[in-house]
C-alpha cells in the first residue's frame, strides 16, 4: 500500500539552498524513493515572485513522489501540519559584516518561526535549522517553542561531517565510501573541531583506523581541522556565493539519517541538545557523534579524548557560550 505523504517545510525557499533543496526532496533523497511528500515552501514578500517561479517549476519537473507544493509568504500556513521543517531562511552575513551584526535580526525570524512551528506543525515534527548562525538560531527556535521536545530540534553540522570525509578520501587515495566515522564537535563555525582520530577506513583487508594510514597526528592537527574550518569561506571566496548544493545535499542526509536511520557502526555528526555528554554545557546545541534509531538521534557515548581535542572541543563550546548570550541580550532590546 502507498505510503501517507509526509509535509515537509523549506523555509527561505527561494534562496540558493532552497532551489538547489526542493527538487532533492521531492526525488525522494531525503526520505527515500518510495515516501510521497508535499512540499510547504516559504519567503518574504520581495521573494514572493521568485517562489511563484520555484513551484512553476516544481510542477513542471512532473516528480512522481510530489503530491502537493504549498508556496506562501504566510508563516502560519506555512508550517499548517508540517512533520519536517527545514529552517533555510534568515538574514545572511554580507561582506564586511560580522555574525553579532546580524544576530538581532535572525533572532526575531526564529522567535517569530517557533511560535508559528509550535501552534501549527504536526505533533512531533523534527527540525533541522540551516540559516546560520545555525546551533544558536536553534537555541532560539528551542527557546520559543517550549512544546516542541529538545530532542525535535537540531541544526545542521553535516555539511562539516562530508567535508571532513572528503579531505580523508583525499589524502589517502580511498573512495569517499569507504571512509566512517568522522566528528564533527561544536559550532558551525571556523571554531568547530573535525577530529578523524576515531574514524576508519575498510579495506579489502578490513577495517583500518584513520590515524594508523595517515600515520601523522600533525596533519590531523593542523592541515586537515583548518581545511575543513574554512572549507565554507573557501566556497563564498570562489563563487561569491556561500555553498548550496552541498548544503542542500547535507540537509537531505541529515534527515534520512535521523528519520531512517544510520548504518550499522557508523555515526554521523548533527548539531543537538547537549545533555552534559562529553563535558558540554547542558542546553548548548552543539555538533556531536550521533546514531540514530527509528527517528531518535542519541549521542555516541565512551570515546576517548585526549588532551588536544578537549582544547578544541572546550574552544568551540566557549564560543557557543558567547553566541548564546549575544543572542539573548538582543531579546531584551
Ligand atoms: P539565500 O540568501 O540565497 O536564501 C535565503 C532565503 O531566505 C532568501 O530567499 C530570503 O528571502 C529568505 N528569507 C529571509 N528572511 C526570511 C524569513 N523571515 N522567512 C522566510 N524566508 C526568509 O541564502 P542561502 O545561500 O540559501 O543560505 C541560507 C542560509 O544557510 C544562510 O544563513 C547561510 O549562511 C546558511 N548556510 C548554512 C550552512 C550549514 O552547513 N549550516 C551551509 C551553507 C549555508
Ligand atoms: C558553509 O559552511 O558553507 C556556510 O555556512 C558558509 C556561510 O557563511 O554561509
Amino acid at each position: 500500500m502507498a505510503k501517507d505523504p509526509v509535509r515537509v517545510l523549506v523555509t527561505g525557499a527561494a534562496g540558493q539552498i532552497g532551489y538547489a533543496l526542493v527538487p532533492m526532496i521531492a526525488r525522494g533523497i531525503m526520505l527515500g524513493p518510495d515516501q510521497p511528500v508535499i512540499l510547504h515552501m516559504l519567503d518574504i514578500d520581495p521573494a514572493a515572485e521568485a517562489l511563484k517561479g520555484v513551484k512553476m517549476e516544481l510542477t513542471d519537473a512532473a516528480f512522481p513522489l510530489l503530491k502537493g507544493v504549498v508556496a506562501t509568504t504566510d508563516v502560519v500556513e506555512a508550517c499548517k501540519g508540517v512533520n519536517i521543517a527545514v529552517m533555510v531562511g534568515g538574514f545572511p552575513c554580507k561582506e564586511g559584516m560580522q555574525r553579532k551584526d546580524v544576530m538581532p535580526r535572525n533572532v526575531s525570524i526564529y522567535k517569530a518561526h517557533a511560535s508559528a512551528l509550535e501552534q501549527h506543525a504536526a505533533p512531533n515534527c523534527k527540525v533541522l535549522v540551516v540559516a546560520n548562525p545555525a546551533n544558536t538560531n536553534a537555541i532560539i527556535l528551542k527557546e520559543f517553542a517550549p512544546s516542541i521536545s529538545e530532542k525535535n530540534i537540531t541544526c545542521l553540522t553535516r555539511l562539516d561531517h562530508n567535508r571532513a570525509l572528503s579531505q580523508i578520501s583525499e589524502r589517502l587515495n580511498v573512495h569517499i565510501s569507504a571512509v566512517k566515522n568522522v566528528i564533527v564537535w561544536g559550532n558551525h563555525s571556523s571554531t568547530q573541531y573535525p577530529d578523524a582520530k576515531h574514524a576508519t577506513v575498510t579495506t579489502n583487508s578490513g577495517e583500518k583506523s584513520v590515524r594508523e594510514l595517515v600515520a601523522d597526528d600533525h596533519w590531523l592537527h593542523t592541515e586537515f581541522v583548518a581545511i575543513v574550518q574554512q572549507r565554507g569561506d573557501d566556497i563564498i571566496k570562489a563563487r561569491k556565493l556561500s555553498s548550496a548544493l552541498s548544503a542542500a545535499s547535507a540537509a537531505c542526509d541529515h534527515i534520512r539519517n535521523w528519520v531512517l536511520g544510520t548504518p550499522k557502526g557508523t555515526w554521523v555528526s548533527m548539531g543537538v541538545h547537549s545533555d552534559g555528554s562529553y563535558g558540554v554545557q547542558p542546553g548548548l546545541i552543539y555538533s556531536f557523534p550521533v546514531t540514530c534509531q527509528k527517528g531518535e538521534w542519541s549521542i555516541v557515548q565512551g570515546l576517548k579524548i585526549d588532551e588536544y581535542s578537549r582544547a578544541k572541543m572546550d574552544a568551540t563550546a566557549e564560543e557557543l557560550i558567547e553566541e548564546k548570550s549575544l543572542a539573548y541580550s538582543c531579546l531584551n532590546e
